[in-house]
């Protein structure tokens, strides 16, 4: 049993909105909050929660009570493991008094020691004569002892065995601080030695404010074989796809604000927070993961994304984007100027110049838009296709229906595609984690000239860009994923161009794409300039062959006289780009696929 002054002090220290809000999707109503029931199907909410008097209640089925009764209803937890399920997340020691053993939670030890080091690292900053071009690095940087001390920065002296030894000291044993990553063991097999040296520390702390895991930057220029940043690995208590820098203190605030900044790095969400921009989070070195994307709608359905604006900086952001929409989040994009981070305009132009951009935030799917229209992508019908393949990928990712129709007419109406001629094509350009063509789609059954053909020039590419990464940029923006038609070789191309530098296949990618992969890197010819140019053009063709025989479908199902015309000219247009590919197409595959098209539909 747990005596009843621990109880009291958990309730006490509890915040409860916090700890409610893991299980059900708080909006802030006034001074309190509210979400739909977690106890009963309902549309619009009536569940409240009321921090002020440290209590929920449910309009819809009656249930209320405090942070406790919460858990034991919604989670099923006895009172003694909602005690000290809150007791956890709210910084209080929570131990049954019991004769004989007590139930400890086997990653204690792992806790204690990162705390451990923690102030180590702190007290080295601070205290010790050492630290000194460590506190002028800071200094440097902006960053005054005041914020340093809030967000727990420390610093890890240049020295083998500064951690080990204070820590052995404190009877902490090296096994656990090898699992935590702190130390390493060296080759030869001598004592282990610390991980983290010269560095300045990051504590990378959960939602409750307990150090897991530390960050730490170089205090000079990267060196060789020394990273800028260095990050602790994965641990018992630590999983850095599930852990964002930033929001043990960035919760409330988001929350507050009904908004979360997702930034790059460790500087730049200390930075925002240091100059009063508190709902900045970063992840750690990765990408953004769906776990990440799952516990910031916890918080707030808004995410403006403020990365780097360069080409590298941009991809990452659609990417992240990506995955915030597929969990139902709405992902908007911050500009900022060449070569600034969020740290840097913080710390030139303040709080001040940093909303100055986060209120021109652009939705995602709009400043593709708009990125595509600045490299003329709504010129040509063949250039407006290829538009069309990198805003798919978008309205492919949105979970929230309102959001979807929104994107849908947004599409339609700046490239012209009907919103139902987008829907089809949404079921046949399916790619990533899905295996290739689950459902037969529609046009595979009028497909004209043999698989291999189309294969031929799918696997052409393919191997291009497979040999010849420097030219991958220039690749995906002349050829589109979607017009690739084959899912493996698809599969492929997306990995590239969203890192040139792949050397293995993704985890868990498609077996198909992975041996075809291997299949290519193995072969040893490297395609000389001029071939792309050629591979290009052939796919080019075989996509215009499909939007005619699309277009003949279309012409036949067509009743009106007017749309007939359109369906005309269209083709016509299509035509007139397809002979501008070069006189050596006009023999393509447009006849012969007229003919295997009847043949095709008589024969079903
Ligand atoms: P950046 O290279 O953009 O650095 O890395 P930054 O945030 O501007 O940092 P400063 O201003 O140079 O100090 C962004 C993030 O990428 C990860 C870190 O999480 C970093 O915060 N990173 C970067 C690494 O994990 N390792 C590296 O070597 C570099
Ligand atoms: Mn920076």
């Amino acid at each position: 049993m747990i005596p009843d002054h621990v109880v009291e002090e958990v309730r006490a220290r509890a915040d409860i909105v916090g700890i409610i809000g893991q299980f059900v999707q708080l909006k802030k109503a006034g001074k309190d909050f509210s979400g739909l029931s977690p106890f009963k199907k309902e549309k619009t909410p009536s569940f409240f929660v009321i921090p002020s008097k440290a209590f929920f209640h449910d309009f819809s089925s009656g249930e209320s009570g405090d942070v406790f009764s919460f858990l034991m209803k919604h989670q099923g937890m006895s009172f003694t493991d909602a005690v000290k399920f809150v007791g956890a997340r709210s910084g209080v020691e929570v131990r049954e008094v019991r004769r004989g053993r007590r139930g400890d939670d086997p990653r204690r030890p792992y806790y204690e020691a990162s705390a451990h080091a923690s102030s180590f690292f702190q007290e080295r900053l601070w205290e010790w004569e050492g630290g000194k071009g460590a506190r002028e690095y800071l200094e440097r940087r902006g960053i005054s002892r005041e914020t340093g001390e809030r967000f727990g920065l420390g610093y890890a002296p240049d020295e083998w065995g500064a951690l080990r030894d204070a820590a052995s000291a404190r009877g902490i044993g090296e096994g656990i601080l090898l699992e935590l990553g702190l130390l390493k063991k060296s080759e030869k097999g001598d004592q282990p030695y610390d991980a983290f040296r010269s560095r300045v520390i990051f504590p990378i702390e959960s939602v409750s404010g307990r150090v897991l895991a530390f960050g730490g930057r170089l205090l000079g220029p990267e060196g060789k074989g020394a990273p800028k940043y260095l990050n602790s690995p994965e641990s018992p208590i630590f999983h850095k796809g599930e852990v964002l820098y930033g929001l043990s203190w960035a919760g409330n605030p988001i929350r507050r604000q009904g908004a979360a900044l997702l930034v790059e790095g460790f500087m730049d969400a200390l930075s925002l927070a240091a100059v009063g921009v508190a709902n900045a989070v970063a992840p750690l070195g990765t990408a953004l993961t769906e776990a990440h994307a799952r516990l910031l709608a916890r918080y707030t359905r808004q995410v403006r994304i403020l990365f780097d604006s360069d080409p590298a900086g941009l991809r990452a952001t659609f990417r992240a984007a990506d995955t915030l929409l597929a969990q139902g989040l709405h992902a908007s994009v911050v500009t900022l100027p060449e070569g600034e981070d969020p740290d840097s305009v913080a710390r030139d132009g303040g709080a001040e110049a940093v909303l100055g951009f986060v209120r021109q935030a652009v939705d995602v799917l709009d400043r593709k838009i708009a990125i595509l229209e600045e490299h003329d992508y709504f010129a040509s019908i063949e250039k407006t296709r290829s538009a069309l393949d990198r805003l798919l990928p978008t309205l492919r990712a949105v979970r929230d229906p309102r959001l979807r129709d929104i994107y849908l007419s947004r599409i339609a109406e700046r490239t012209g595609v009907r919103a139902e001629t987008l829907e089809a094509e949404l079921g046949r350009a399916a790619t990533g984690p899905r295996p290739a063509r689950v459902a037969t789609p529609p046009r595979a059954r009028v497909r004209p000239s043999p698989r291999f053909q189309g294969l031929g020039s799918d696997r052409q590419l393919v191997h291009f860009v497979l040999k010849r990464r420097d030219w991958i940029e220039r690749a995906g923006e002349r050829v589109g994923p979607s017009d690739l038609e084959d899912g493996a070789f698809r599969a492929i191309f997306e990995w590239l161009i969203d890192n040139p530098e792949l050397a293995v296949p993704p985890e868990g990618a498609m077996p198909e794409a992975v041996q075809r992969f291997e299949e290519l890197s193995r072969n040893r010819e490297v395609p000389p300039d001029e071939v792309f140019e050629d591979v290009a053009r052939g796919i080019d063709v075989r996509t215009i062959d499909r939007r005619l025989e699309a277009l003949d479908l279309q012409m036949r199902g067509a009743a009106e006289e007017a749309e007939k015309r359109r369906l005309l000219k269209d083709k016509e247009d299509l035509n007139k780009e397809k002979r501008a590919l070069g006189p050596d197409w006009r023999r393509s595959t447009h006849r012969a696929a007229k003919s295997s098209q009847r043949k095709g539909e008589s024969a079903s």
